[in-house]
Order: C-alpha cells, then structure tokens, then sequence
C-alpha cells in the first residue's frame, strides 16, 4: 500500500481528460495535476524545448513525493519519456501513446483504416505508428497533424461554429479521402471537442487514449503494490498560470464528487481551494 499521490502533468487542460477515468475506477488515489498553462501549447515548438519544460515539470512532481509521474500529454511521451525515466530511475514513469496503442492494435483489424489525429510534433514523432504496427503489423494507419485545435480548446472554444469549421478544414479531406473508419484522439485535448468530431462524422469509432492510459496506471499500481488504500490527501492542481479555463474545467470535473481540490499557481503566490 502506498497512500502518496499519482503526478499527472500536460502542457495544460487537456491532460484533465485522464482524470475523471482514475477518479471512478480507483477512487483511493490522489492526485497531483501540473498544467503549463503559462507555456501551452507544447506541440509546435522544438523537441528540446519540449524535453527541457517536461525536465522541469517531472522534477517538480518528484520533489512532492509522488509514487508516479503519469505523463498525460501524447507530445511528451513521443519525444521526452525515455529522458524522464533516465532522471528518475526510482519513480515509475508512464506515457500515453503505449497504452493507446496497444488497444488500437488489439481493437482493429486489417480491413480497418485508422486516422491518427495529433499535434505536429506527436505526428513527427512517429510514435504511434512504430508502437502500434510492432504489435499488429498488418494495420492500415493514416496521421494527421491538427496543430490549430488546441490552442482553441484552451481558449474554452471546446463547441460551436468555429471550432467546427476547424475542424472539417483539418478532417474533411483526410477521413473522406483515406476511407477512414476509426479515429484515435492523439493528444488529451481532444477528448474535449469530442462530441463535435462525432457530430461531423458519425461513422468514424473513436478511440480515446486518456481512457486508455487508466489501464497502465492500474497494472502498474498492482505490479509494484502501489494501491492507495484511503484517499487520505487533497487533490492538488497547479498551474504555471492559474487561468480561469484551468480552474473552470477542474470545477467542472469535480462538480459532484466528495473530493476536496486545491489549485496552486507555480509560484504559490495565488492559491484557491474549494
Ligand atoms: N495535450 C497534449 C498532447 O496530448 C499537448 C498539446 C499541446 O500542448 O500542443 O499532446
């Protein structure tokens, strides 16, 4: 048993996707969320500026103490997660992109055709077409880059004319064109928009990795005796800026739960607790 925290970061809200899916199946664990809001988005800007923000981020995380850093953002664990494990040999380090695929290629078969949506640098990385044919080689999988749609999302702009129109500019060609049947959401922010992906293109089956990664949490937890067994701490969200968007979309989630938040902007100058 282990009753310390689970360490969640993102560039900023969309890692807020995994967190509904850990609270219902293992509501023992508490939480430590980092948003870089001040910094979002990570997907367009140069891999070593990337690995240099999640250094910072994952060092901060382990100075709480936490028993995992749960790295809640595609772009990160395409291009840093190898570097955040060599830092911290002694803290489990989990991505998304793994557990994501591992699914799709268990899910999907051969007659599928697979759009794999994400920011720049996630589709650069190449990630998720290595990790999911090297577990089913025979799949037929299409990427695409939607670099515009976070920064929206972070705007709060999750529904409504503008971000449909964004995203039939992005998705119109490349479901019609490559025949696409399935959609895996490669980046956490999408998860939000969701329902207006679906209201576009009905037919398309959706697979969210934020869903996904809770099953690598558990088996990890399990594997290494890690369970939380009292939910004896708060949940601690912080942000590098403490936007509105940031503390609305926490609200939101924790709307009717039990639990008791408390959001900190980086520098601990601002502090809010519901
Ligand atoms: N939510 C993140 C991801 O999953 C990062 C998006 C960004 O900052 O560009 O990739």
């Amino acid at each position: 048993m282990d009753n310390r925290p689970i360490g969640f970061f993102d560039s900023g809200l969309g890692g807020l996707t995994c967190i509904p899916h850990l609270m219902q199946s293992l509501p023992n664990e508490s939480i430590i969320y980092f948003g870089d809001t001040a910094r979002t988005p990570y997907g367009s800007k140069a891999v070593s500026t990337i690995r240099g923000f999640a250094f910072e981020i994952s060092d901060f995380l382990a100075e709480r103490d936490v028993k995992m850093i749960a790295i809640a953002c595609n772009t990160v664990s395409g291009v840093a997660i190898e570097d955040i494990r060599k830092r911290h040999p002694g803290i489990p380090v989990l991505g998304i992109i793994s557990p994501a695929s591992h699914t799709v290629a268990k899910r999907c078969n051969s007659t599928n055709r697979i759009g794999i949506i994400g920011t720049k640098v996630t589709v650069q990385s190449g990630e998720y077409p290595r990790k999911i044919l090297r577990y089913n080689p025979s799949l037929k999988l299409f990427q695409k880059a939607c670099p515009a749609f976070v920064p929206l999302i972070e705007e709060g702009m999750t529904e409504g004319e503008i971000i449909e129109l964004l995203i039939s500019r992005y998705m119109d060609g490349f479901v019609g064109e490559n025949k696409l049947d399935t959609l895996v959401l490669g980046c956490t922010h999408y998860p939000l928009i969701r329902k207006s992906i679906s209201a576009l293109y009905p037919h398309l089956e959706i697979i969210d990795p934020s869903e996904e990664m809770l099953q690598s949490i558990n088996d990890e937890l399990e594997k290494r005796s890690l369970y939380a067994d009292s939910h004896s701490h708060e949940n601690i969200f912080y942000a590098s800026d403490l936007s509105e968007n940031f503390v609305n979309m926490i609200d939101k989630i924790f709307r009717d739960s039990k639990y008791r938040v408390a959001f900190k902007s980086f520098d601990l100058e601002t502090e809010i607790r519901r």
